[in-house]
């Protein structure tokens, strides 16, 4: 008998919708796909136009919305990444009865992000938030602007209010970040957080290692102080 894509296999956990839309922060979508298929999660992504543009501005990386390549995000595991075309509403996604484990739009650009809070659908990624919130899944919306204006703000409020989890690409400094992927891995750990997927991709405060790197940095202990 084969086996029905809408269904995650017996045991298996659901896959999960990644969106890429163009705002700025390319790189956090290209850690959080990295992240999900290390993590050996089956992923269902989909971009806009504008993403493509932001992602080949941003990294280099083409992405070409009709012959979509996964090898362009590197050594993503085999099969575990499904890609949709923005405007193929047959797509599992763009129904309350396909099964997910969540979506996460990211970057989210503040044009998406006013579509999702009015249901507006008129593309696949509108279309699947609104799914998520309707079917009380998780969806978490990484938007990214400076800065806002009441427009943005009030949108924020509501989708908020509709169910969605608002995480702005807004990385923390107090894990004292040396490389930028500290600053990209910050925000995919909060999202990891988010979907109840455990992960080690961020110091946590209050944890011994946090203690211990505070404790290096005290004044008088280092010679040179
Ligand atoms: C290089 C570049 C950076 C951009 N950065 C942002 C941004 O940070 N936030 C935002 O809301 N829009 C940003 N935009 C504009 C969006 O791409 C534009 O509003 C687009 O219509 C969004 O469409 P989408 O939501 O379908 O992806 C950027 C565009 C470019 C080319």
């Amino acid at each position: 008998m084969s086996h029905d894509p809408s269904l995650p296999a017996a045991g298996a956990q659901p896959g999960l919708v990644v969106a890429m839309t163009g705002a700025s922060g390319a790189p956090y979508a290209v850690g959080l796909l990295r992240t999900l298929s290390r993590l050996g999660r089956t992923i269902h992504l989909t971009a806009s136009p504008s993403a493509a543009q932001v992602l080949h501005q941003e990294t280099g990386l083409s992405l070409s919305l009709k012959r979509f390549d996964p090898l362009i995000f590197g050594d993503l595991a085999p099969g575990r990444l499904i890609y949709h075309h923005h405007a193929d509403f047959t797509a599992g996604i763009a129904s309350g009865s396909f099964l997910t484990g969540g979506m996460v739009v990211i970057p989210c650009s503040m044009s998406t992000l006013g579509a999702i809070a009015h249901g507006v659908t008129t593309n696949l990624i509108t279309r699947a938030a609104d799914v998520h919130l309707k079917e009380r899944r998780k969806l978490i919306l990484v938007p990214r602007e400076t800065p806002l204006s009441l427009i943005h703000l009030e949108n924020m409020v509501q989708v908020s209010r509709a169910g969605a989890v608002v995480l702005p690409a807004m990385p923390g400094w107090y894990h004292r970040p040396r490389r930028l992927d500290d600053l990209v891995d910050f925000i995919v750990g909060r999202i990891c957080d988010q979907l109840g997927i455990v992960n080690s991709l961020i110091t946590r405060w209050g944890s011994e290692e946090a203690g211990a790197e505070a404790a290096d940095d005290r004044p008088g202990e280092h010679p040179e102080a």
